[in-house]
């Protein structure tokens, strides 16, 4: 590895000796400046780590040297040394972006301590700026894959809502639509950017924690608050809190939320002062939380705070092609990921996947077409691969067969018997395979969707299990 560069920048030649001598020792590359003007030309040509910057320079103050620095690269770590010390100087010089100051008589031991410390703070401030360039350009609208009417529509309205002033915006969709990557987006395509994008999953912390987490608290607030903690609204300040599965956050903290949002300030827990608030509040759900609302299970004034602004996820079946784009975005992902080459869709795999339901939407597809890539040997994604439930679902959408006549009064649907009969096992299996993966495997859900109780449908697994100990 290269040795970090340090500048030391003096007019007393005795001090520049001991101190690029000291330098060499520590393990460093020393450079030396006498006057600002030649600090300034070492500064741009060679690009230290860090600079040890005299106050008073035959040619200039260290102080506008500091300035210069900084405003050539933000990220620079400037440590000023000076022989009087005076307080002014010390404020301006903090002011201006310093990373330290020390005075003269210098003190090695401190002086390596400092420099140490100064060289890893800058490597993580570039680091930071590195990672918060990275994010900036995977989080942004352009990287969500979609051409159809339904997705240019909601972009184009996510695009406005991130531009603007809006304090909260609310995100509704079903499950695997793409909130959480929408709510990256509008983070990181607002003027928030440079600021923390906190995310917190209300379904995932246990309700008694959670008014702690959100608001932080005092010491003492509770026999266990040892030290006051910052809470993630704290922490978001000057940022975006993404409150995911907001259905699931319990009444009495909707209302605390609703409070925040209507008066822009907060409280800790025990604390006794309104605190200012500055933080957009990007809320999900995959639940249609109006009639949660008009069920009681959700509050219906934050409901209709946060709807203001309200941003609907298309499901991936009425975002017509996309569902193709999306499978070529995924076959170019895991081609990599996997070292494979595989070059397409077979057509008829394009067909099931036009007219398939994809109940689970993008992570569905995602998780189909890497299954298949791993499975698939041949240069095109062909139906065999494909997991049962999707062509069987697939044949469902068709026409369903016509009642017999004199059927009509049955007001459940019934299905005609073919003439060749049918495998009721087979059926079965396949209409619980198919209400199950709807469900992303909530068994009550799927219980519903067939019109069995929990414990039916768990008798039926068992037998299925049992009789096909394999599948
Ligand atoms: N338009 C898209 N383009 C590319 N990838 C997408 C798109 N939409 C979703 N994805 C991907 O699909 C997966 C699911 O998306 P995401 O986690 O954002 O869904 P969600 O709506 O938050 O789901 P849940 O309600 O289950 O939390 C992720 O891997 C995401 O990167
Ligand atoms: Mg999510």
């Amino acid at each position: 590895m290269p040795k970090e560069k340090v500048l030391v920048v003096d007019d007393d030649s005795a001090i520049r000796y001991t101190l690029t001598e000291s330098l060499r020792g520590w393990g460093y590359e020393p450079l030396e400046a006498s006057t600002v003007a030649a600090a300034l030309e070492s500064f741009d040509a060679e690009k230290p780590s860090a600079v040890l910057q005299d106050v008073n320079l035959p040619d200039g103050s260290g102080l506008d040297a500091l300035l210069e620095y900084k405003k050539r690269q933000p990220q620079a770590i400037v440590i000023m040394i000076t022989g009087n010390v005076q307080l002014e100087d010390t404020i301006a010089a903090l002011r201006g972006g310093a990373y330290d100051f020390i005075g003269k008589p210098v003190r090695l031991g401190e002086l390596q301590v400092t420099i140490r410390n100064g060289i890893e703070a800058g490597r993580l401030r570039r680091e930071v700026r590195l990672l918060r360039r990275e994010q900036e350009r995977r989080f942004r609208f352009d990287q969500i894959t979609g051409e159809s009417p339904a997705m240019s529509e909601m972009i184009r309205l996510a695009r406005k809502v991130a531009a603007s002033e809006a304090s909260s915006v609310l995100l509704l969709g079903e499950s695997g639509t793409g909130k959480d990557l929408v709510a990256k987006a509008i983070h990181y395509e607002s003027s928030r950017a440079d600021q923390p994008f906190i995310a917190i999953n209300c379904a995932a912390i246990p309700a008694t924690l959670i008014e702690s987490e959100l608001f932080g608290h005092e010491k003492g607030a509770f026999t266990d608050a040892k030290g006051r903690k910052e809470g993630l609204f704290e922490q978001a300040q000057g940022g975006t809190l993404f409150l995911d599965e907001i259905g699931e956050l319990e009444l009495g903290l909707q209302a605390k939320l609703l409070r925040v949002l209507e008066e822009g300030s907060f409280r800790r827990v025990g604390g006794l002062k309104d605190l200012p608030l500055d933080v957009r509040v990007v809320a999900a759900s995959n639940r249609d939380l109006k009639s949660e609302s008009e069920a009681g299970r959700f509050r219906l004034d934050l409901y209709y705070r946060l709807s203001v602004i309200q941003i609907d996820l298309p499901p991936l079946r009425d975002r017509g092609d996309d569902v193709l784009l999306l499978a070529k975005y995924y076959l170019a992902h895991f081609n990599e990921r996997l070292r494979k080459r595989i070059r397409g869709l077979a057509s008829e795999v394009e067909e099931t996947f036009r007219r398939y339901t994809w109940p689970g939407n993008v992570r569905e597809l995602r998780n189909v077409i890497e299954r298949v890539m791993i499975l698939e040997d041949s240069d095109l994604i062909t139906a065999d691969w494909l997991p049962r439930g999707l062509v069987g679902v697939e044949r469902a959408v068709s026409p369903p067969p016509v009642v017999a006549a004199g059927a009509a009064e049955v007001s459940t649907p019934s299905f005609q018997l073919p003439d060749e009969g049918i495998d009721l096992e087979r059926v079965e299996l396949s209409l619980v395979r198919q209400a199950l993966e709807r469900s992303g495997g909530n068994q009550t859900r799927a219980a519903e969707l067939l019109g069995v109780s929990r414990d039916q449908l768990r008798y039926r697994l068992k037998k299925i299990e049992e009789s096909q100990p394999e599948q």
